[in-house]
C-alpha cells in the first residue's frame, strides 16, 4: 500500500461504497486472526441498520469502522486501520465519527467488545471514555480468548455532546491532519 503521508494532510470520513471493498478486505485480512470474508463484508456494507465509514486519504482507504444500530443503542462491530497508518489518530477519528453517527440516529449508548489481550484497542476505547462492563469467557472461538465488553453512555446528554465535541477538538489539535466529513 502506498505511503501517502508525505503528500496529503486531509482525511475524509465518508460512507463506504462497493468500490472500497478491495481495500477494506485487504485491511481486514492483515488486522484480524480470523478475518470476515469478502462476501460477509460486502453484505455488511449495505445492511439496513448498519453504517460503515472509511477514512479516505488521497483516494486510499486508511481504515474503516462498522456501526450497527440495535434498538436504541449503537454497537461498534468492527474497526481496523491499515498498518501503514496506525499511530496517526485514524482509529480514534473513526470511532469519533461512529459515535457521531450513533448520536445522529438517537442512540444514547454505544457498546462493543474486544479481545482481552488487545492493548491498542483497549487504550483507544478507554481514551474515548468507554468503560468495561463485563467479560465473555472464551468468546473468540479461534483463540479461545475472552472478550471485554465496553460501553459509552450519555451520548445524547448535553455533557455527552460536549465531551464528544471536546474530543474532536483535541484530535484536531494533536494530529497534523485536516478532517473532511462527507
Ligand atoms: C486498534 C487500532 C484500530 C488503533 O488504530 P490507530 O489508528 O493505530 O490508533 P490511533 O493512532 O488513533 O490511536 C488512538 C489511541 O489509541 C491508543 N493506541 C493506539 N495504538 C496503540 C498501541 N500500539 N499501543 C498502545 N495504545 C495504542 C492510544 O491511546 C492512542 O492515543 P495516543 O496516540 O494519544 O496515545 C489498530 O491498531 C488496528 O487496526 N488494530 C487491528 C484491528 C483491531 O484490533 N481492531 C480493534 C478491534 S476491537
Amino acid at each position: 500500500m502506498a505511503d501517502t503521508r508525505q503528500v496529503t494532510s486531509t482525511v475524509t470520513i465518508r460512507r463506504a461504497v462497493r468500490g472500497d471493498l478491495d481495500a477494506v478486505v485487504a485491511i481486514e485480512n492483515v488486522s484480524f486472526p480470523t478475518p470476515w470474508s469478502r462476501a460477509l463484508l460486502a453484505s455488511e456494507l449495505h445492511q439496513p441498520g448498519s453504517v460503515y465509514l472509511v477514512a479516505d486519504i488521497a483516494g486510499s482507504v486508511a481504515g474503516f469502522v462498522g456501526l450497527w444500530h440495535v434498538l436504541d443503542e449503537g454497537h461498534i462491530c468492527t474497526l481496523a486501520v491499515s498498518p501503514d497508518w496506525r499511530g496517526h489518530g485514524i482509529g480514534e477519528l473513526l470511532v469519533l465519527a461512529a459515535l457521531r453517527a450513533a448520536i445522529e440516529v438517537g442512540s444514547d449508548a454505544v457498546h462493543l467488545e474486544y479481545r482481552v489481550g488487545n492493548g491498542p484497542a483497549e487504550a483507544l476505547y478507554r481514551k474515548l471514555g468507554f468503560e468495561r462492563v463485563g467479560m465473555r469467557a472464551g468468546y473468540y472461538s479461534d483463540t479461545g480468548e475472552d472478550a471485554v465488553l465496553a460501553r459509552l453512555t450519555g451520548l445524547g446528554s448535553t455533557s455527552g455532546r460536549e465531551r464528544l465535541k471536546a474530543a474532536w477538538e483535541r484530535w484536531r489539535q494533536e494530529r497534523g491532519l485536516q478532517v473532511a466529513i462527507d
